[in-house]
C-alpha cells in the first residue's frame, strides 16, 4: 500500500444470496483527500459504504486502511481504527436527544475526550447547542444531517464516509453541507463522499469514480470527469460542471 493512501480498496466483491452487488470495486483515498463516488440509483454505492464500514461482509477482495488490513473487521473495530460513517438516510436516533446522539458517536473516547469533542461540534453547529436536550426527531432534515455528520465526527475519524448527505435538502442547506465537507478536510479528515449531486460533488472533490452495475466504470480527477462527455451526458445534464 502506498504510504500516501489512507484507504485502498482492492477488487471488492459483495454477494447477497444469488445476486452479486459489488463486482470487483477498486478505489483509494489519499491522506487529506476528498474522493467522490457517483452513480445512478441501485449501482451499489451504499453497499460499498456498508462493506467498507463493516456493516456488510465482503465475499472477496481487500480493504487496507491506515496500514491495517481491515477486511471484514466488525464495525466497532473499524470505527476504533479511525473510520466513521455518516450513513444514507442519516439514521439519527429520533426519540433520543441531540446530546444522546452525539455521545453515541464518541465511542472509544474517554469521558474527557467526549466532552472536548462535543464542545467542538456544538461550536460548529450552534443549532445543536440550542436544541441540545430536545429529541433529535424534532430537527429539520438539514439539521438532522448536521447531527449525523457531527455524530460521525465525534470519534475523531481519519476518514469520514458520507452517503448522500445532500439528498432531499433545500439548495441553501446543500451549499452549507458542501462548504462543511471542505472545512472537514481542512481540519485534517479525509472524506469518501457518495453523491447524486454530481456537479457539487465534482466541485468539492479532488478525484472521482463513477459506479455502474457494481463496478467502477469511469475514474479520474474531478476536473477531467467534469469535462468527460459520458459524465456530462449522464450526470451533469449535458453541461460542463
Ligand atoms: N441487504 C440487501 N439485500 C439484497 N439486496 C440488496 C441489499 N442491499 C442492497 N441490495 C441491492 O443491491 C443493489 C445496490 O444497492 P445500493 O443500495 O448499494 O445502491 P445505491 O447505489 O446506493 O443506490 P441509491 O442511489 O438508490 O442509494 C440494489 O439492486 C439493491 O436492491
Ligand atoms: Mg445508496
Amino acid at each position: 500500500m502506498s504510504t500516501s493512501n489512507l484507504i485502498e480498496i482492492k477488487d471488492l466483491h459483495v454477494r447477497m444470496g444469488e445476486q452479486t452487488i459489488l463486482n470487483g470495486v477498486s478505489l483509494h483515498v489519499p491522506s487529506g483527500g476528498i474522493v467522490t463516488v457517483l452513480g445512478s440509483n441501485g449501482v451499489g454505492k451504499t453497499t460499498l459504504m456498508r462493506a467498507v464500514s463493516g456493516v456488510y461482509r465482503s465475499t472477496s477482495g481487500s480493504i487496507l486502511f491506515d496500514g491495517a488490513d481491515i477486511t471484514n473487521w466488525p464495525s466497532h473495530r473499524i470505527v476504533a481504527a479511525g473510520l466513521a460513517q455518516a450513513p444514507e438516510g442519516r439514521q439519527i436516533f429520533s426519540s433520543m436527544t441531540i446530546a444522546e446522539n452525539l455521545r453515541i458517536g464518541g465511542v472509544g473516547l474517554t469521558p474527557q475526550e467526549v466532552a472536548e469533542e462535543e464542545e467542538k461540534q456544538l461550536q460548529r453547529f450552534s443549532i445543536l447547542r440550542d436544541r441540545y436536550r430536545q429529541k433529535a426527531g424534532t430537527l429539520s432534515g438539514g439539521e438532522q444531517q448536521m447531527l449525523c455528520i457531527a455524530r460521525a465526527l465525534m470519534c475523531r475519524p481519519k476518514l469520514l464516509l458520507m452517503d448522500e448527505p445532500s439528498l432531499g435538502l433545500a439548495p441553501k442547506i446543500v451549499r452549507q453541507i458542501f462548504d462543511l465537507i471542505s472545512l472537514i478536510r481542512s481540519e485534517g479528515h479525509s472524506v469518501l463522499l457518495v453523491e447524486q449531486n454530481a456537479r457539487a460533488a465534482l466541485r468539492v472533490a479532488d478525484y472521482a469514480y463513477v459506479m455502474d452495475g457494481g463496478r467502477i466504470a469511469i475514474e479520474g480527477s474531478s476536473a477531467d470527469l467534469a469535462n468527460d462527455a459520458r459524465v456530462r451526458a449522464a450526470y451533469l445534464g449535458g453541461h460542463a460542471a
